[in-house]
């Protein structure tokens, strides 16, 4: 909401955004203080228990000793010993609260370190100046069950320009996330130069596909670094190329710094 803040202004939903918050918020106070009240009870709780366990050792102890069937310095030693064995036990509950909170943070911790590292093993992709991209039966889901791609088959030739056109959620995206091997196919191949991509390690395969994303991706950083980030070891030449290419080169000849000027907050400091 504070993001799309113009947006809620620009309908009028001042007063809805405001409604959904306090609604958010009470239930987070609801909740915050239910939390507080069970942690809390739980030391005086267990120290009424430790009390009354105190009271039944001095209540039969006081008749045991008068009866004159133990001495009271059994009657004692046995207090001390109640205490000692509650001490624990009352120090636990009343770390109770940060116990499960520290539960509730390690979840989500542990649910990041089990999350499979991406295999970087494969050979290194042969590249010509030009590469040929077969796709072979290609089968692919998302989820198990939702097939998204069936039985895809294409072939690239060398040098040939190829868009692919269909509606919404067809799978155009995919296909590209596919060949950049964000995600790896259930069966088919896709090869590039005859080259099984499976075969070939993501960090070579990647180093030799650019691409262009849907939303537009900038930097908080220079514009040079930004322009360069595909190659850092582009030559003056080359970046002059690519402004000239994507046609910004008046933009940027527009910018107080030129090509140094710091783009903040994603690129929203310029239109
Ligand atoms: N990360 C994802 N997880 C699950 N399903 C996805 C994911 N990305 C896309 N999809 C689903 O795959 C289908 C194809 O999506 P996508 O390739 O993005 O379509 P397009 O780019 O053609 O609009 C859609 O039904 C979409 O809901
Ligand atoms: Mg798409």
């Amino acid at each position: 909401m504070v993001a799309g803040y113009r947006t809620v202004v620009a309908y009028n939903h001042q007063d809805i955004t405001v409604a959904d918050f306090c609604a958010t918020a009470d239930s987070l106070t609801k909740a915050g203080i239910k939390t507080d009240v069970f942690s809390g009870v739980m030391g005086p709780v267990m120290n009424c228990i430790g009390n009354i366990g105190f009271i039944i050792i001095a209540v039969f102890g006081g008749y045991f000793s008068m009866k004159g069937l133990i001495s009271v310095g059994v009657v004692s030693a046995f207090i001390v010993y109640a205490k000692q064995f509650s001490r624990p036990i009352n120090e636990i509950a009343q770390i109770y609260g940060q116990l499960q909170t520290a539960v509730a943070g390690a979840e989500r911790v542990f649910a990041v370190l089990d999350e499979e590292t991406e295999d970087k093993s494969g050979g290194t992709l042969e590249t010509g100046e030009k590469a040929a991209v077969t796709f072979q039966n290609v089968c692919f889901s998302y989820e198990a069950g939702t097939p998204v791609i069936r039985d895809f088959t294409l072939a690239v030739p060398n040098g040939k320009k190829v868009a692919l056109v269909g509606a919404t959620g067809s799978g155009k995206t995919t296909i590209v996330n596919l060949l950049m091997r964000f995600y790896d196919i259930e069966s088919g191949e896709i090869r590039i130069n005859g080259q099984d991509i499976r075969d070939v390690s993501r960090e070579s395969l990647r180093r030799n596909i650019a691409i262009v994303p849907q939303d537009t991706v900038l930097f908080s950083d220079t514009v040079r670094n930004n322009l360069k980030y595909g190659n850092n070891s582009a030559a003056e030449e080359q970046l002059t190329a690519a402004v000239e290419m994507s046609q910004c080169r008046d933009i940027i000849g527009l910018l107080p710094q030129g090509y140094d000027t710091v783009l903040t907050g994603f690129g929203e400091n310029i239109s």
